[in-house]
């Protein structure tokens, strides 16, 4: 499939020229906000994000304080919805945080849902888990040396979308079958009543090549020594402290979009976004304030630089049992729930 291009009244407002463009998309250094606001209306079909978030801890990139991070937010809220399609989503991907000097979570992350679902704004599709198996047992001081907290493992992710039906299919992945079902693949089942009263028909005993995964994600923290990072540091260019593990862009990618959509990060950091985009063959758009983050994420695009493998992708790690999640490109055409009789 050749690439295709962004159609020009889209991006013919940015205040300046991309810093790179690829075959399928480019990268824009500036704000996100003054970039969507020169976008039109209804353009896009996925936007999807790891905004800086509030921590207590600040890390060196722009975290604003977890009160006035809701209002901040809002702001982007407004202009991702209104360049949305109607069949589009916008997927946040946001750690939680804790109050400083507390062992007490902060509650920024259900404020901002609130914020951003309010009549007239969004809904929330569904919300996801992201368990990191690696995450290191912070903070050190309630979870280490007091041991009053256990290590928190999981980001929210959240799906929202224009309308309840944006464009979506769960047949796009799987997860491996378990033991039993597998088994029961093999040594067919006697259709029955469960105890429940869950009728338990035959078609159970259609091997479908793996189970609908749940909205648990797992998936560890990026590798320390990618290509990326080799390249960042042989040029003295700062690492991006807060990657995406290529798996998360990619699981939203797969089931929200078909090939040429259109995806925006609008807080692209290092662009795993756009790279990941770039590979799948959707057309992409990228946001980030930071030169250096910009000069990095070009790296991605280096001739040398490996390519995504296929799209099937292991997102268990075996020693801790979860099973792999497969993605496939099947339906090829994205439905919108509604259009199935719902
Ligand atoms: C959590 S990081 C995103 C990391 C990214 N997902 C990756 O894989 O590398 C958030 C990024 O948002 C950028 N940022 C903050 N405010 C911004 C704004 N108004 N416009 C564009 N980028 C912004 C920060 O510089 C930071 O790199």
């Amino acid at each position: 499939m050749p690439p295709e291009r962004i159609p020009k009244t889209i991006t013919k407002g940015f205040p300046k020229p991309p810093a790179y463009a690829t075959d399928w998309g480019a990268m824009y250094c500036g704000d996100s906000l003054e970039h969507m606001r020169s976008m039109p209306g209804g353009c896009v079909d996925l936007v999807v994000t790891s905004p800086p978030f509030a921590l207590v801890r600040k890390k060196d990139y722009g975290n604003l304080e977890a009160e006035r991070y809701v209002t901040w937010f809002a702001e982007f809220g407004h202009e991702v919805k209104r360049i949305l399609k109607e069949t589009g989503s916008f997927v946040i991907d946001i750690g939680g945080s804790w109050l400083p000097g507390s062992p007490v979570r902060s509650t920024y992350h259900y404020k901002l849902l609130i914020e951003l679902t309010k009549p007239g704004m969004l809904y929330l599709a569904q919300d996801f888990f992201w368990y990191s198996p690696s995450k290191l047992p912070t903070p050190a001081e309630w979870v280490t040396v007091r041991k009053v907290r256990v290590k928190d493992a999981v980001n929210t992710i959240w799906w929202l979308s224009k309308t309840p039906f944006p464009k979506a299919s769960n047949e796009r992945m799987s997860v491996e079958y378990s033991e039993a079902m597998r088994d029961l693949l093999r040594n067919g089942y006697t259709a029955k009543k469960r105890p429940s009263g869950h009728d338990i028909s035959t078609k159970f005993q259609k091997d479908r090549g793996g189970a609908i995964p749940s909205n648990l994600i797992v998936v560890s923290h990026t590798t320390s020594n990618d290509y990326y990072q080799r390249r960042c540091r042989e040029t003295n260019v700062p690492v991006h402290p807060a990657r995406f593990p290529l798996d998360i862009p990619l699981y939203f990618i797969n089931m929200l979009t078909d090939e040429r959509d259109l995806v925006l990060d609008i807080f692209a950091g290092s662009n795993v976004t756009g790279w990941v985009c770039e590979h799948m063959k959707r057309r992409w758009l990228a946001f980030e304030l930071e030169a250096d983050f910009v000069k990095g994420s070009t790296y991605r695009f280096e001739k040398n630089s490996p390519a995504l493998n296929g799209i099937e992708y292991i997102s268990g790690k075996k020693e801790v049992k979860f099973r792999r999640l497969r993605m496939t490109s099947s339906p090829a055409k994205l439905p919108t729930g509604q259009k199935r009789g719902m």
